[in-house]
């Protein structure tokens, strides 16, 4: 019997926070379904004390799946108890539980002279705030753990000091993150090896690693430490996360798959959803896999050169070191069209990872059919999308209803557009720069909003003339971003549709109480 390596999976937490990134609750909800069906061991899910959003979504997702949830808080009272609030209706949660411990981390976040004055003090003082806070965990879950953050750069006298200290106090998983992602593997591999022999209590817990990729090396620090000892490698799909992300989590089971012959343990991870899970994550947070990323990126499977497919139709083991139906990638040879019927559309979603109930199937079915006027052949990446819009539509309150633009090499860019605004319809007109900006000025009239645009990206997503073109942009109101992203074949209206979705994610978190009077009020 091979051991197990646990995966935690934090795409919706450390993986939400890369920039750029923002999932609302519903396409969290659904992606959680989705690292379900994945079977990670553990899904991070947030980080409940830091707002309602992050304490609904924690809550929500505990609900929704069967895989162990953990909540994130800092060594703070009200952080852990926020955690437990959010998780205890769950049948089984984890309490994730952090504290800078890097002199660098010592001396800048807790410079302060409340956590004492010398560096020692301030180490004494980390160790008994962290201890505290696991042994309140402790009473709320058995399933608790710490991360000393910032361990790459920790002393390894003191690391394994509070490693030790805060299994004493009931951590039964102690995570070693390489935040800044600064080590190299065999250093990283090695500081793995010495807490195992410097702590002594170290067989009580489970040793997880984090690792960061700013030098590109996320994943081979996590195989490294992996070979030395650590049973938990917390990871994200397609790698996303703070600057430039976090280990891969396609990477990582599929590194100690292929080469099982090396490996004396094994995930559980269902690799044949792998793709679904990138391409859903892809989809939902705008953030584009790089075409030639390991197991998921477009050109994984591709090969272009003569005498590369020369020797892939003789046996295709002489190029490809794994089979694409392992990680789920299917040479799907079905194109729905405008005369797919709703059970053609519902087995191609449910191949692609969405499980619609009848209601939601109705609605999907139909703006299918109008997509499939407007374009002949409906690819499994035109669905993801459609399913994208219908999932981030849920909560919505203003919605596109009409959209006419005027544009010429010498007229004024003018935009007439009819925002359907909670059941009721308001019109208005606006010049602009181009007829993007039109747009965007005719929606703020008809809302009464004005919004900074932060950054503003335009792409195409599917293939050929009739590709669809998908608009993302992050707006800025006060210190709050708020993105949105609109999909279709005429890019003007993706970017309008793009606006008001951000419009409408300020307006679900409850920031926008006198914008929606204003358009509400008779
Ligand atoms: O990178 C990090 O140190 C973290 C911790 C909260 C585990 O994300
Ligand atoms: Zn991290």
């Amino acid at each position: 019997m091979k051991d197990k390596v646990v995966i935690f999976d934090t795409t919706l937490r450390d993986g939400e926070q890369a920039p750029g990134c923002s999932l609302n609750l519903v396409e969290k909800i659904e992606i959680a379904k989705q690292l379900n069906k994945l079977n990670v061991d553990v899904i991070e899910a947030g980080y409940p004390v830091s707002s309602k959003v992050q304490f609904d979504a924690v809550q929500r997702i505990a609900d929704a799946v069967d895989t162990v949830v953990a909540g994130l808080a800092r060594t703070v009272e009200k952080d852990v108890k926020a955690a437990y609030d959010a998780l205890k209706h769950a049948d089984t949660f984890r309490i994730h539980t952090f504290a800078g411990t890097s002199d660098i981390h010592m001396m800048g976040k807790f410079g302060s002279d409340r956590y004492g004055k010398t560096l020692e003090e301030k180490r004494q003082h980390i160790l008994k705030l962290s201890c505290d806070a696991v042994a309140l965990a402790k009473t709320y879950t058995n399933d608790v753990e710490f991360s000393p953050e910032d361990a790459g750069r920790t002393d390894i006298g003191y690391l394994s000091e509070i490693v030790e200290a805060v299994i004493a106090a009931g951590a039964t998983t102690v995570n070693i993150p390489d935040t800044t992602g600064y080590t190299m593997p065999l250093e990283f591999g090695a500081k793995i090896a010495e807490l195992k022999s410097r702590v002594s209590n170290i067989d009580d817990a489970v040793i997880s690693v984090h690792c960061h990729n700013d030098l590109g090396l996320a994943v081979a620090n996590s195989l490294s430490a992996v070979s030395n000892g650590a049973r938990q490698v917390e990871c994200t799909i397609n790698g996303i996360g703070e600057r430039a992300g976090n280990a891969s989590l396609e990477e990582i089971a599929m590194a100690i798959k292929v080469r099982e012959d090396l490996w004396d343990v094994e995930t559980n991870i269902n690799t044949s959803e792998i793709f679904n899970a990138s391409r859903m994550v892809s989809s939902f947070t705008g953030m584009v896999v790089q075409p030639n990323k390991a197991i998921v990126g477009e050109n994984a499977f591709a090969h272009e050169s003569g005498i590369h497919q020369d020797g892939m139709l003789k046996d295709n083991k002489t190029y490809e070191i794994m089979d694409p139906e392992v990680v789920g990638v299917q040479e799907s040879k079905i194109v729905l069209g405008r005369h797919s019927g709703r059970h053609g559309l519902i087995s191609r979603l449910k191949a692609i990872g969405f499980d619609p109930s009848e209601e939601e199937l109705n609605s999907i079915y139909e703006r299918f059919l109008e997509l499939a006027d407007k374009k002949k052949e409906v690819f499994d990446d035109d669905l993801r999308l459609l399913m994208g819009q219908e999932v981030a539509q849920k909560d919505y309150r203003h919605f596109l209803d009409y959209l006419h633009v005027n544009i010429g090499t010498t007229t004024i860019p003018t935009a007439t557009v009819r925002i359907k605004s909670n059941e009721k319809l308001v019109e208005e007109s606006a010049t602009g720069d181009g007829p993007v900006d039109a747009c965007f000025n005719a929606i703020d009239r008809a809302l009464n909003s004005k919004f900074h645009i932060e950054s503003y990206q335009v792409r195409s997503v599917t293939v050929g003339r009739s590709a669809q073109g998908e608009a993302h942009l992050r707006l800025k109101n006060g210190t709050k971003s708020f993105s949105g992203r609109g999909v279709s074949t005429d890019i003007v209206e993706a970017s309008a549709m793009a606006y008001l979705q951000a419009i409408n994610e300020y307006s679900i978190q409850g920031e926008v109480e006198e914008l929606l009077d204003a358009v509400t009020a008779p």
